[in-house]
């Protein structure tokens, strides 16, 4: 009890403590984002803490807060909303209740979570997905792929892209009325990741290739090959996303192996033989102008670590790391950038690239924005700024699906 108690006075002074750090000024609700801010600040050091003293491994603690928000699959007056399993992989259905007039459109939905936590059944999200699927008539598919650390890369892409197959199957997509020119593949922060590299592999896929009319990325993060983006570097220590926790939480995906955490950090986790992937992330090249500020570009340090981890020069972890012939055949896409995120140039170089080849991008760049709004659409502490994502993003796919 004791030490229950003391755990408790200590978050209480580094809540107080972080609660006050400065956080950019045309941020809209600026002591919302602070209290959030600054419990995600706390959750870490607490979970650096519990490892430290050998209480629990420090990913542990993030992925059992998350597990407070799962909802029940609960049908309402307009969505039936059913879970079941698709290749024996947990799905999330939601399905209009009223008659189609015509073929319904579909939104294959992939959570963010650093690979590691979260759920498509997180309140918040089931309240988007239910949502969409009235709003447009549509069915939407919300997958819960396997997490890491247990479950590290390729499983989360592996099941995503298993899901999305057995979906688009002739007799599944007649079953739920859908519409197989009508497809959207849509993913928030990690579950934009996925979202994007499904994309890349079903549209270079000839069995697949007309099966996705649209891709929506909201706030992707889509490489860490280089770790010191102008993003990066300015929005480190948040607000909401920091860049420790961020390395730390995403290294587990790739291994369970401390010195890569360690390397990342310090932007010298790539080893010698992934010289050729560095042009397909060349901030210098790709960022806009106005992006760059005076930031002098520094190419990262490659092989320092010993270890090799094949997985960080495999394309199919980051969806910037494949070449232009790849990247053309892309769907219309529809990218989200926030301000205040230091994901906010992967989703900047993304869009050049794929403007430079060709596809159509609609960018929604959101000046006041931060990382991760869109989970803080319920809860004690909601944020206006993340129904505001979550509505343009439904208008966006109510014009183009
Ligand atoms: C059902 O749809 C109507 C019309 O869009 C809406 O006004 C109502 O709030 C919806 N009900 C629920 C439970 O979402
Ligand atoms: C990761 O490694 C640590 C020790 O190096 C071990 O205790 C833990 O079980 C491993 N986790 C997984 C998921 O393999
Ligand atoms: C990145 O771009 C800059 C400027 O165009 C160039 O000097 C640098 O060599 C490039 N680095 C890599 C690794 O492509
Ligand atoms: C990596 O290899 C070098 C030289 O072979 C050695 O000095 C160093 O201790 C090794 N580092 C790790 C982390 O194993
Ligand atoms: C692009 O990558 C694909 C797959 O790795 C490869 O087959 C193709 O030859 C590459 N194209 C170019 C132009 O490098």
């Amino acid at each position: 009890m004791g030490y229950k108690s003391l755990c408790f006075g200590f978050s209480c002074i580094l809540f107080a403590y972080f609660l006050y750090s400065p956080i950019p000024e045309n941020i809209e609700e600026p002591w919302k984002v602070r209290y959030l801010d600054a419990t995600v600040k706390v959750v870490s050091y607490m979970a650096t803490l519990f490892e430290n003293i050998g209480l629990m491994k420090y990913e542990k603690l993030f992925s059992t807060s998350s597990v407070f928000y799962i909802t029940q699959a609960v049908s309402d007056e307009n969505v039936t909303v059913i879970d079941t399993y698709f290749s024996n992989i947990p799905v999330r259905l939601y399905v209009p209740k009223r008659k189609p007039e015509r073929k319904r459109p579909a939104v294959i939905y992939i959570h963010g979570g650093m690979f590691l936590f979260g759920s498509c059944k997180i309140k918040a999200y089931d309240n988007m997905n239910r949502l969409t699927s009235n709003k447009l008539g549509a069915v939407v598919l919300g997958i819960n792929y396997r997490l890491a650390p247990k479950y590290p890369f390729p499983a989360a892409l592996d099941d995503c892209v298993s899901v999305t197959k057995f979906f688009l199957q002739d007799k599944v997509l007649a079953k739920y009325r859908v519409d197989p020119t009508r497809i959207c593949i849509m993913g928030d922060s990690s579950g934009g990741t996925l979202a994007a590299t499904v994309t890349q592999l079903l549209r270079n896929d000839p069995e697949f290739r007309n099966r996705i009319k649209a891709q929506a990325l909201i706030y992707p993060g889509l490489q860490m090959i280089d770790t010191f983006l102008p993003s990066h570097r300015e929005y480190a220590h948040g607000p909401i996303l920091i860049r420790e926790v961020m390395l730390k939480l995403l290294s587990l995906y790739v291994a369970n192996d401390s010195s890569l955490i360690q390397a990342s950090l310090r932007n010298e986790h790539m080893p010698e033989e992934s010289r050729h992937l560095f042009k397909f992330v060349n901030w210098s090249d790709f960022l806009p102008e106005k992006y760059k500020k005076n930031h002098v570009y520094t190419a990262p340090v490659l092989g320092k670590l010993n270890a090799s981890y094949p997985a960080l020069v495999d394309s199919r972890l980051f969806p910037l790391l494949v070449n232009d012939s790849q990247l053309q055949n892309l769907p219309l896409t529809y990218i989200v950038t926030c301000e205040h995120d230091l994901l906010r140039d992967d989703g900047l170089i993304y869009i050049t690239r794929l403007r430079n080849v060709g596809v159509q991008v609609i960018h929604d760049h959101i000046e006041e924005g931060v990382h991760g709004a869109i989970s803080f659409t319920t809860g004690s502490v909601v944020l206006q700024l993340g129904f505001k994502i979550r509505s343009r993003y439904i208008r966006w796919l109510e014009e183009n699906l």
